[in-house]
């Protein structure tokens, strides 16, 4: 290709490619250089702007590490991290959400009706709810992991205060579905704004909040593993996540109680409740089936 002209220089790329290219490859970053081609034409991308596009990469290399991913966080601000959920969510099932970087593997194992709140400041809050199939029957054996930030709106692995699993676990569901747990309210935080990402929310007006929330990663065998987070209702950032994760599903109202009489046996701090005010949520769970192929 001798003659490369603005315009010609997108079917040029096509072309290049080599016939036993994966199809799936093939379509995906013909279509992504599609659009990157039409992005600079439409701008008129001057090499300034160009060359500040890859300073901001580089510095988002710069800045990650293994406890800190720049990339995805850009892909979450940027709305890319909630589109490719939604685009893949069904409106039978609960929502996904937003991973997000602060999740770790290894939390430790509670029993339905345990305690995560342990010696954390913040209102006292009882979480519930059964995990179900698509199909409405509960799921035994549901393995739901939990974490969520303590009342400084920091998650431990930030924040040097906090034991490694501090307000994170790990629950196993009975034969009934049921989890049960209590906690601290969680409080809204920032996003992680000393890097690129957020630069690009200060030069373009934006606020790095996250509405608070309960993160859940639900895998069950025979379902489609669900990652998502349980907003409540009151919080002032709702309508402004930084990352885009709120969904009216995930919206949860944090009732206040004072009343332990109707709380369930197993709760572990039933007792030590009695006389206070705490919040109790109710979420349930729909989890989508693996439908395997029919035999023939
Ligand atoms: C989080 O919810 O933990 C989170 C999600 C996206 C970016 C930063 C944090
Ligand atoms: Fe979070």
């Amino acid at each position: 290709m001798r003659t490369v002209t603005t315009e010609s220089i997108t079917q040029s790329f096509i072309d290049y490619m080599g016939d036993d290219t994966d199809e799936r490859l093939r379509f995906v970053l013909e279509s992504l250089v599609k659009h990157l081609h039409d992005f600079a034409r439409e701008t008129e991308l001057t090499h300034d702007e160009w060359r500040k596009g890859l300073e901001l990469l580089f510095a988002a290399g710069n800045i990650s590490s293994p406890e800190r991913n720049e990339f995805v966080l850009f892909s979450d601000v940027l709305g890319l991290s909630s589109l490719v959920d939604m685009i893949h969510s069904s409106d039978e099932v609960t929502p996904s959400s937003v991973l997000g970087p602060f999740h770790v593997l290894g939390a430790p194992e509670l029993a339905v009706g345990g305690d995560m709140r342990g010696d954390n400041e913040g209102d006292a809050v009882v979480v519930s709810g059964i995990v179900k199939s698509d199909t409405g029957m509960p799921v035994e054996g549901a393995v739901l992991e939990i974490w969520q930030t303590a009342e400084n709106g920091l998650y431990s692995g930030q924040d040097d205060q906090q034991a490694e699993y501090n307000l994170r676990a790990r629950m196993t569901t009975g034969t009934d579905g049921v989890y049960l747990f209590s906690t601290v309210r969680p409080a809204p935080y920032v996003v992680p704004e000393d890097g690129p990402v957020g630069e690009l929310l200060r030069a373009t007006g934006r606020e790095p909040w996250r509405p608070s929330h309960l993160h859940f990663i639900v895998t069950a065998s025979g379902y489609w593993t669900l990652v998502t987070e349980v907003f409540p209702s009151d919080d002032p950032y709702l309508d402004k996540d930084a990352v885009f994760g709120v969904r009216e599903k995930l919206i949860m109202e944090y009732q206040p109680r004072n009343n332990t009489e109707e709380l369930p046996d197993e709760l572990a701090i039933k007792t030590a409740l009695k006389g206070q005010t705490f919040y109790s949520v109710q979420f349930d769970f729909l989890l989508k089936q693996i439908h395997q192929p029919e035999e023939t």
